[in-house]
């Protein structure tokens, strides 16, 4: 029933929710830059995460609920959160109930028979952390009801993933229940929001941080995008060889889902897997960080260039890549329950890094590594670029 939502032909139909809040981004940071610069500031500071979580929420509330939230323009994480169709509208941050939800939820799901106690614990880890997944349904629930009471006239004219739902039947026929696309609109809110800006935040600190390759980025940019235009179309943008290969070594190094999801062991004789044998019940995953760090995978040679924890978009060119390579490149799963908005993925990390790098120019600020936290998802904990609007006349610029 779900998988329909997310057919070629939907997906070539979500592009212009993506722009349309890349526009609102791209005005937020003009003015940001504009307003640095008139304090005689080369470059505005900022944390280039905020951003990207207030770029992706929208666009996912823009596809799977029927608007933004409206963080862009507010310049802030903040939704409006109604808990029961009639009862009264709150106001929540999204990005960090989010967060919250991501750790205790992965901590009761260790410990599953706290789960009945979880609010009344002492420790405000698990009071704030159970808050934040009603807040978080909440929030799901106050925009499928705006949605689903809007007139017809306004309906109508959406093509998102919402529109696609409500379309989709079951085997009887059936169409889903109020309470079942607000459940299927909070999996594609929790699923495509911040894995899509964390890995974003990711990008840009790897292409500031090596050397060469926000120049070269910006090159290929400058050469395939008019002048004219603020967000570039995705057929522009799409088989940019230099901005795919940037794409995939971030999926790579950084491996935003990086423990990989449980799968059981079906009832029968178990499963062998090389010399290993799992019986019935046993609870397998496939780290997919330590896969996108085997040095026998990604460097078989021991070539200095090649290390897995090097930052090197080359070894993505068709001519350097391996078949045990291309096997073990997972950053969306595999198999039938792998991530079924991969395309939609694929579509908006291709337009975010295109539109932004080919329009401002940045200065890492964070010193060291990259700190990440890891809370189902594998987070930077923030990234402080310097952020100005390029000028025509920059070409491609050092980082
Ligand atoms: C960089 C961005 C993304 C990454 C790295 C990513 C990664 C993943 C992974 C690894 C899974 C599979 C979990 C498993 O093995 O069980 C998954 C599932 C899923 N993803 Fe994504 N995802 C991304 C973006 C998106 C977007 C934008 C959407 C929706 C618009 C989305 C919707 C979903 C859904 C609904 C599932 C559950 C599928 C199921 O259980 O059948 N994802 N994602």
């Amino acid at each position: 029933m779900v998988s329909h939502t997310f057919s070629t032909k939907s997906i070539g139909q979500f592009e212009q929710y993506m722009t349309s809040n890349l526009q609102k981004l791209v005005a937020q940071w003009d003015r940001i830059s504009d307003t640095a610069n008139s304090s005689g500031q080369r470059y505005a500071d900022m944390d280039c995460l905020h951003w990207f979580n207030y770029l992706a929420f929208d666009i996912i509330g823009d596809l799977a609920f029927g608007t933004p939230f409206g963080m862009l323009s507010k310049g802030k994480d903040i939704a409006e959160v109604q808990k029961s169709p009639n009862g009264p509208v709150t106001y929540a941050p999204a990005v960090e109930v989010l967060n919250r939800r991501g750790e205790v939820s992965g901590t009761i799901g260790c410990l599953p028979s706290l789960k009945p106690f979880a609010k009344y614990l002492p420790d405000s880890f698990f009071r704030n952390g159970v808050r934040a997944v009603e807040n978080l349904a909440g929030i799901a629930a106050a925009r499928v009801n705006a949605r689903l009471d809007a007139p017809d006239e306004v309906t109508s004219q959406r093509k998102d993933l919402l529109a696609r739902l409500v379309e989709g039947r079951d085997e009887n026929g059936e169409k889903l229940g109020r309470q079942e696309l607000t459940a299927e609109a909070l999996t594609q809110l929790i699923a495509g929001s911040d894995t899509t800006s964390n890995t974003s935040c990711a990008l840009l600190y790897w292409c500031l941080k090596t050397k060469g390759v926000m120049n070269r980025l910006q090159r290929e940019l400058d050469e395939a995008i008019p002048d004219e235009v603020d967000v570039p179309e995705y057929e522009t943008v799409k088989d940019l060889p230099y901005l795919h290969d940037v794409i995939s070594e971030t999926l790579r190094i950084h491996s935003t889902s990086s423990l990989g999801l449980p799968r059981v062991v079906p009832p029968g004789p178990g499963v062998s897997i090389l010399t290993h044998h799992f019986p019935a019940g046993t609870v397998l995953s496939v780290p997919a960080y330590t896969i996108h760090h085997l040095p026998s995978i990604w460097n078989p040679s021991n070539l200095p260039a090649l290390h897995p924890d090097r930052f090197n978009p080359d070894r993505w060119r068709p001519e350097h890549l391996t078949e045990k390579q291309k096997a073990a490149f997972i950053p969306f799963s595999y198999g039938p329950r792998a991530c079924v908005g991969r395309n939609v993925a694929e579509m908006e990390l291709a337009l975010i890094v295109a539109t932004v790098n080919r329009r401002y120019a940045f200065e890492l600020r964070e010193r060291g590594e990259l700190e990440t936290r890891e809370g189902f998802l594998r987070k930077p904990v923030r990234c402080r670029v310097g952020m100005r609007r390029r000028r025509r006349a920059d070409g491609a610029e050092t980082a």
